[in-house]
């Protein structure tokens, strides 16, 4: 296994908008996210990816990108972009911008031109494509919500958008647009930036031919297509290969044999990606089914082992809190929460925190539809009340997945607006902020924000949790997680309690028999706990 910083390296997502507003306008900006750099310097982040913040008219709040080339002014100026990538720099940390090349805003020059003539020049930078019998040309749905074609009266063709009607997809078939976008990688990349986040980007390349599919709803057909690699060996060749930087690539829909082909080493594509599989298919209605998890976990480890390389996450701005999530939020808050940071950062793959994970930011709820900012949420809210759905139980059924469950500002104190904010902010902040708060946690060294910093630390001394291989133990067990990460000499063991109730540890004979030494605990007194792990207890121990 190669080494390399970036599979050492510990990566902390900001969403911009919610990070912390320096000016008051109720957004969150990049003089907010300098203010704060010494926070998270101070955490242990190696590598900060920034969600887009470049020029968009915010329907998707920055994936729909109207000028590739500027900073959204509701975040600031290129110079505080530059301000902030030098002030990382001297901190050494790393950014990684969001590559968002699937679409543009519609307001995008390139979409603006494109839809002004069926002749104009740029027409082909986008999927235009005739009516058939007066409707879509095909039965594509969107991601978001409703059919992927919008009729524009202009010409009278449909345009592809496999997001929102202000996202039209891209026609990477075209040279030209392939060109265009390496242009400006390169010019991000010659400013500096040590990466990028790829977003949706193995939805690049379109089914051939556009045919109808067999279950529109089933988003994996518009993933992965023939010709995908072939670009993004193209990218890396062209590109990124000519910078010492990092890539992960988003792959919804992705199994792990396919996604090895993306990130083997060899192969030179990306570095890493994010997939979602223990995220979709892991959710029960108790929560989280943990033998899935360790199923997947298994055979993502066993494909990527030899020559790829995988990334830990448990939430990102597309959805749930964590701890809301996979832990208990209530009467177990900061244990699980502990334990969940304790599996993603000893897991094979590069750790992400997502920004308050690491202070146990919970999900919201928001009294009615009107609060929701989330694009995604308000309009498959308004698509099942049309369809005849009632609107509080949509509501309900909607608000444990919103994405605005992670949008909520970060709660850095217990004054108004949990300190995001001078001003109104642009999404409610959550009301339990005056209990879960960052100064709340810095006066207490059990807290959470201070666990973080030990399990960074740990992870960082540790090669055995970065380059280990791993052994799982107890695989059918419903709610213990117990594995070791060995690497040479050193065994490092692992032992978590995902359950609210206390458990007799039975450890296999083989780890059972060494001598362990207690690296780091979620909870006081382990050792006189002995083999009985209580609820969500999370050790690591040295076998030796
Ligand atoms: C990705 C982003 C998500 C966005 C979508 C469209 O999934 O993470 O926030 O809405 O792509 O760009
Ligand atoms: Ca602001």
């Amino acid at each position: 296994m190669k080494r390399t910083w970036w599979k050492e390296a510990i990566v902390y997502q900001i969403y911009p908008r919610s990070f912390a507003d320096s000016n008051g306008d109720g957004i969150g900006d990049l003089r907010g996210i300098i203010g704060k750099l010494d926070y998270l310097q101070e955490l242990g982040v190696d590598i900060i990816w920034l969600n887009p913040v470049y020029k968009s008219p915010n329907d998707d709040y920055g994936y729909d990108i109207s000028d590739y080339q500027d900073i959204n002014p509701d975040f600031g100026t290129m110079a505080d972009f530059e301000e902030l990538l030098d002030q990382a720099h001297r901190r050494n940390m790393r950014v990684v911008m969001d590559l968002v090349v699937n679409q543009t805003s519609d307001e995008h020059p390139w979409f603006v031109e494109s839809r002004s003539a069926k002749d104009s020049p740029k027409r082909d930078y986008y999927i235009w494509r005739p009516g058939k019998n007066g409707k879509e040309p095909n039965n594509w749905r969107s991601f978001f919500a409703g059919s992927a074609w919008e009729f524009d009266p202009q010409t009278g063709e449909y345009y592809l958008h496999l997001f929102s009607r202000k996202m039209p997809d891209l026609n990477w078939a075209k040279p030209e647009v392939k060109r265009e976008i390496f242009t400006m990688m390169k010019w991000w990349l010659d400013k500096g930036i040590d990466g990028f986040r790829m977003d949706s980007i193995n939805l690049l390349v379109k089914p051939q031919g556009l045919p109808d599919a067999a279950d529109p709803a089933d988003m994996s057909f518009y993933c992965n297509q023939p010709g995908i690699h072939e670009i993004l060996y193209q990218m890396n060749r062209e590109v990124l290969s000519q910078y010492d930087v990092f890539t992960v690539g988003e792959l919804p829909y992705v199994a792990p044999e396919i996604a090895r082909l993306y990130v083997d080493e060899d192969r030179q594509e990306l570095n890493t990606l994010f997939h979602f599989e223990h995220l979709l298919e892991t959710v029960d209605k108790n929560g989280c089914d943990l033998v899935e998890f360790k199923h997947i976990q298994r055979r993502w480890y066993e494909a990527l082992k030899e020559k790829g390389w995988n990334t830990q996450f448990l939430n990102n701005h597309d959805g749930p809190r964590m701890v809301s999530r996979f832990g208990d939020d209530s009467r177990y808050r900061v244990a699980s929460a502990k334990l969940l940071a304790t599996m993603t950062h000893t897991l094979p793959g590069t750790p992400f925190i997502y920004q308050g994970e690491e202070i146990g930011m919970t999900n919201v709820a928001f009294p009615s539809i009107a609060y929701y900012r989330d694009i995604w949420t308000v309009s498959r809210f308004q698509e099942l009340v049309q369809k005849g759905a009632d609107p509080e139980k949509t509501l309900r059924s909607l608000q444990r997945y919103s994405r605005d469950n992670a949008r909520t500002p970060f709660q850095w104190d217990d004054s108004p607006n949990a300190g995001f904010t001078t001003g109104t902010p642009w999404i409610l902040v959550n009301p339990n902020y005056r209990e879960i708060n960052l100064a709340q946690d810095l006066q207490s060294k059990d807290s959470i924000f201070y666990y973080y910093q030990r399990l960074i630390r740990l992870r960082k001394e540790t090669p055995a949790l970065v380059y280990g291989e791993y052994c799982p133990f107890l695989e059918d067990d419903p709610s213990l997680y117990v594995y070791e990460r060995a690497l040479d000499d050193d065994r490092i063991l692992i032992v978590l309690n995902l359950l609210g109730e206390a458990r007799e540890l039975v450890l296999p004979q083989e780890v059972a028999e060494a001598h362990r030494e207690l690296l780091l605990g979620n909870l006081e007194g382990a050792e006189e706990a002995g083999l009985t792990l209580r609820p969500w207890e999370a050790r690591v121990y040295r076998c030796c």
